[in-house]
């Protein structure tokens, strides 16, 4: 059984691996409707139970739709809604009631424990939803959408950050390792990565490159990725977090730093971190990389399923 909550945890042929289903399965599906199930319906009559300890559009509706394209189904749960955390029945036994009626957990949280409590007590694979220290599926997709649109290998790429050092950031940072392309980080001193992210890409003989500089930080990039400045988990003042990321605040004027086909992407949603003519501008493609959540995580779950080809 193959769990899915951090890519630095996940070898990277196995990542690979997921990325060329993807591929191949959105290719195979380009004449299909929304719901049509793919050829061969792999996890027929299989069924994902989803629980949102935090608000969601994306995740929700492409694991949905995911688990739908492969034939299986989905359960979505609030935790106000279960005796988990209500009426005081334990991780523990919550997670054996989800083995014996599903066949795959989805869990957004706002606790990176809780995800590790329920995989020691759950028969069935668990995939992180987003945490306050990883957002696995998201960057899987992102790289994916990064080779689609370059037709390139990730590797041959400079790809930059600008913003906070939040969970997508630690995923994208997971991910430079895993797949070797060059990470650049700008962002203000106060909000660099952590000692911990640092130690553990050193640990692994790679380098990311931070700048307190958004242009520097940008210099010959060949994608932008940005995110917003106060994530879900955030408990800071706002105001004052928002006016220390003025000087990075993204605005067309970046494109003059970076590679001519510059892309700009970005996990949604938005803030006030990119202005308009950027976000909807020729270099965004924010959209398809939305849309490419549902073919990854189709991946993604066939892998945790066992059925990857
Ligand atoms: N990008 C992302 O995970 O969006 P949601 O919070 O809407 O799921
Ligand atoms: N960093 C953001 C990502 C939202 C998809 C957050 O955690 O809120």
């Amino acid at each position: 059984m193959k769990h899915f909550i951090n890519l630095k945890d996940i070898p990277s042929k196995d990542l690979r691996k997921i990325i060329v289903d993807a591929k191949q399965r959105k290719k195979q599906r380009k004449k299909l409707n929304t719901l049509e199930p793919d050829k061969g319906s792999p996890l027929k009559d299989k069924m994902l139970i989803q629980m949102f300890e935090k608000v969601s559009s994306r995740t929700r509706i492409s694991f949905y739709l995911a688990i739908k394209q492969l034939g299986g189904g989905t359960l979505t749960l609030r935790p106000n809604e279960l005796h988990l955390g209500q009426g005081g029945e334990t991780i523990a036994d919550t997670a054996k009631l989800l083995s014996t009626y599903g066949d795959g957990f989805m869990l957004r949280t706002n606790e990176d424990k809780k995800i590790e409590s329920f995989k020691k007590y759950l028969n069935i694979p668990i995939i992180n939803g987003l945490s306050p220290s990883s957002h696995p599926t998201q960057v899987l997709s992102d790289i994916f959408t990064v080779e689609e649109i370059k037709k390139k290998p990730i590797s041959k790429l400079k790809i930059c950050w600008i913003g906070d050092s939040n969970n997508v950031l630690d995923s994208l940072i997971a991910a430079s390792v895993k797949f070797s392309f060059r990470l650049s980080i700008g962002c203000p001193k106060k909000f660099a990565p952590g000692k911990d992210v640092k130690d553990w890409v050193s640990k692994n003989k790679k380098k990311i490159f931070i700048y307190h500089d958004l242009k520097k930080a940008a210099t010959d990039a060949d994608v932008i990725f940005s995110d917003k400045v106060i994530s879900l988990n955030d408990k800071v003042n706002k105001k004052r977090k928002k006016q220390q990321f003025q000087k990075f605040k993204i605005k067309k004027e970046i494109f003059n730093y970076t590679k001519k086909n510059c892309i700009f992407l970005h996990c949604l949603p938005r803030g006030d971190e990119v202005e308009e003519d950027v976000f909807s501008g020729k270099n965004s493609h924010v959209w398809q990389q939305a849309l490419n959540r549902v073919h990854v995580q189709k991946s993604i779950l066939l892998y945790c399923f066992g059925k990857l080809r």
